[in-house]
């Protein structure tokens, strides 16, 4: 007894359908664009890990390369240590800054003017290495330079030239000018060659370790807002409770929600949860294909 060829030939193309169904469904799973992490670090909104994810404000100024989360001004690159995401700040490094145990030279920092960060109050820098006689600090006019702290700056600078590193360059105190740059704004820059300094130590808190500068925390705290009026966006919020990614895309860079399948929707990914349900089905029953086969085969 023999099937009809129509009938053999409706069996081969559902088989055929079903398989490349299959075989889509299983390349979706891993073609999501933008991730939800770069290296150890989460990456949530408003960052992104490339072009089109997370808010295109902040889509330049950090980037994730070969897993790094990057910081980028018209000053350099610095890596981003850490990010507090209910706080809104971001904590960075600059490799060519001073700690207490390397004393190096340093171009210095600045924000970008139109950048949506600023300093977080935590944040105290201290100008080293700086001309006593020529550098605009020792002889702050609080407008063209910094305003150097004379409480907490000759506390800091005392510590800081205790480091053997830092006094190694047998410095005087009196050429460290200790601030913060809260007030500076975002158009804040800190060009140690005009300041006639030599380097610079950024600090973000003392650990609990305030005599012992070798715990200190180095680097930078920045704050970010997220718009005018501060707001996580709530179509965001959905999106991430539903497992998917922030981004933006069309004309108008209008919020999309990309999804883990890689597919991007307008609102969030609670239908992946009924899709990957069925999804775990089809690929449960997988097996049964080639005994359906085996059986038509019998029968033909
Ligand atoms: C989803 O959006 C991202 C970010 O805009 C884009 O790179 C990607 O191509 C989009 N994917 C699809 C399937 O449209």
């Amino acid at each position: 007894m023999s099937l009809h060829p129509n009938i053999q030939l409706s069996f081969a193309t559902t088989f055929v359908t079903i398989s490349i169904i299959i075989i889509i469904s299983s390349t979706f799973a891993t073609s999501q664009t933008c991730k939800p992490m770069c290296g150890p670090l989460p990456v949530r909104y408003p960052f992104g890990t490339g072009p089109g994810c997370g808010d295109p404000r902040f889509q330049t100024r950090v980037t994730c390369n070969n897993q790094h989360l990057t910081f980028t001004t018209h000053t350099g690159c610095y890596p981003i240590t850490s990010i507090d995401y209910p706080n809104q700040i971001i904590y960075i490094t600059d490799p060519s800054m001073s700690t207490c145990g390397c004393n190096q030279p340093s171009k210095g920092f600045g924000l970008d003017w139109d950048s949506p960060f600023n300093f977080h109050d935590k944040t105290v820098f201290a100008l080293l290495n700086c001309d006593s006689s020529s550098s605009p600090v020792s002889k702050s006019d609080g407008h063209n330079s910094p305003a150097c702290d004379p409480v907490s700056g000759t506390r800091v600078c005392g510590l800081l030239n205790s480091c053997q590193a830092v006094s190694r360059l047998t410095t005087p105190v009196s050429s460290c000018c200790v601030y913060a740059p809260v007030d500076l704004g975002p158009s804040f820059e800190m060009d140690l060659g005009k300041l006639n300094c030599g380097s610079y130590s950024g600090l973000y808190g003392f650990d609990g370790h305030a005599n012992n500068p070798e715990s200190w925390k180095y680097g930078v705290a920045l704050k970010y807002k997220f718009n005018f009026d501060n707001e996580y966006p709530e179509l965001c919020a959905d999106c991430e409770r539903s497992g998917g990614v922030c981004g933006y895309g069309g004309p108008y860079s209008s919020f999309i929600c990309n999804c883990r399948s890689g597919i991007n929707t307008t609102s969030d990914c609670s239908f992946e949860s009924t899709w990957s349900g069925s999804s775990r089905f089809v690929h449960g029953v997988f097996w049964i294909y080639p005994l359906v086969w085996l059986v038509i085969w019998m029968m033909v």
